[in-house]
């Protein structure tokens, strides 16, 4: 799977390293190097409702505090299918 984190300015200052961190945390909690790669990019059109998340092609957009949630929702939870 891969992961792309916005690091746009407006996501930068939303708080996109937060959540890079967390899913970087995450992926090596869960063993997960080399199955998510996790990649940076530029505006997605998504800063007005939060940081720009993709998984594959599908968009998301969130806050740093629900980083955590979302990756053991849709990222561990995306694998198991
Ligand atoms: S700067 Fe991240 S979606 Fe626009």
């Amino acid at each position: 799977m891969v992961v792309t984190v916005c690091v746009g300015s407006s996501c930068h200052l939303k708080g996109s390293k937060q959540i890079i961190d967390v899913f970087q945390k995450k992926i090596g909690e869960n063993a997960l190097d080399g199955k998510v790669e996790l990649r940076g990019s530029f505006c997605m059109g998504q800063c007005v409702n939060g940081v720009g998340v993709k998984l594959d092609e599908q968009l998301y957009s969130l806050q740093p505090e629900e980083a955590e949630r979302f990756f053991s929702e849709h990222i561990l939870g995306g694998m198991k299918k």
